[in-house]
């Protein structure tokens, strides 16, 4: 469903991504993993078209969407949680939720959408008028997640899920996600190793810009290299 070949991405005159290739099937949950500046946050922005690729192809069903403008991209049905999950501090819950169905096709579905947001985090639904700066920063990641989903996608890319939050709250989100996944697909950034393998399929490795390993988490979680680089605390 989405294939990305060889990109090139640059930021000014900063070779950022160099020739990364991905690859995500229907209905897969893939991770990324890599250390602070490796390149994830690029990688999801030049999905979502925030930033474009000089060189190489990337392609949703089947189609090029490589240098698209975001709205378009959010419009053919992929949706992203930025890292730092700011909300519109001052406006409601339920009206930063409704923000997320800014496409016509999302518009029509407002209300069955919002039904299956609060169904998911019932946290949300017990604040949809309070402003959303009165959350918790847990609350605030699902209101994040919860207002990408709005917008109807089929892909669905969250970068740093669980930075800054308490463990409890971080099994909550992985429980969400799960049912989430059932119908979409999903690309997972996340600074905690251990737990984002266990609740994904594949994960790709990336280090200054390019992707040095990918593969079955459970293959991951195997390798001796992999454990003492990234997994042993
Ligand atoms: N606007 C920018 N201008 C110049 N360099 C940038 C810019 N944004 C990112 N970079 C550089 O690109 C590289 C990759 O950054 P990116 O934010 O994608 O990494 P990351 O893997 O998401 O890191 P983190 O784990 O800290 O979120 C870093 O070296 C960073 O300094
Ligand atoms: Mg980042």
């Amino acid at each position: 469903m989405l294939g990305i070949e060889k990109i090139d991405v640059f930021i000014g005159e900063h070779h950022i991504l160099r020739s990364v290739s991905l690859e995500l099937t229907g209905g897969e949950k893939v991770a990324v993993l890599g250390a602070n500046g490796a390149g994830k946050t690029t990688l999801i922005r030049t999905v979502v078209g925030l930033e474009k690729p000089r060189s190489g192809r990337i392609a949703f069903d089947g189609r090029d969407i490589g240098g698209l403008p975001p709205y378009e991209i959010s419009r053919l049905g992929i949706a992203c949680v930025p890292e730092g999950r700011r909300p519109f501090g001052d406006m409601a819950v339920m009206d930063n939720l409704r923000m997320g169905a800014y496409n016509p096709a999302a518009r029509k579905s407002l209300k069955e959408s919002l039904a299956e947001v609060t169904a998911l985090f019932p946290a949300l639904h017990e604040r949809l008028h309070q402003p959303a700066e009165t959350l918790s920063g847990g609350e605030q990641q699902m209101l994040a997640i919860g207002r990408a989903l709005m917008s109807r996608p089929q892909l669905l890319l969250v970068d740093e899920l669980s930075l800054g939050l308490a463990p409890l709250v971080v099994k909550e989100i992985y429980r969400a996600l799960r049912l989430v996944g059932e119908t979409r697909t999903l690309l997972i950034v996340e600074q905690n190793v251990n737990q984002v393998l266990r609740h994904t399929d594949r994960a790709y490795l990336m280090q200054t810009g390019t992707i040095i390993r990918s593969g079955p988490c459970v293959e991951l979680m195997a390798d001796e290299d992999i454990v003492k680089a990234y997994l042993a605390h």
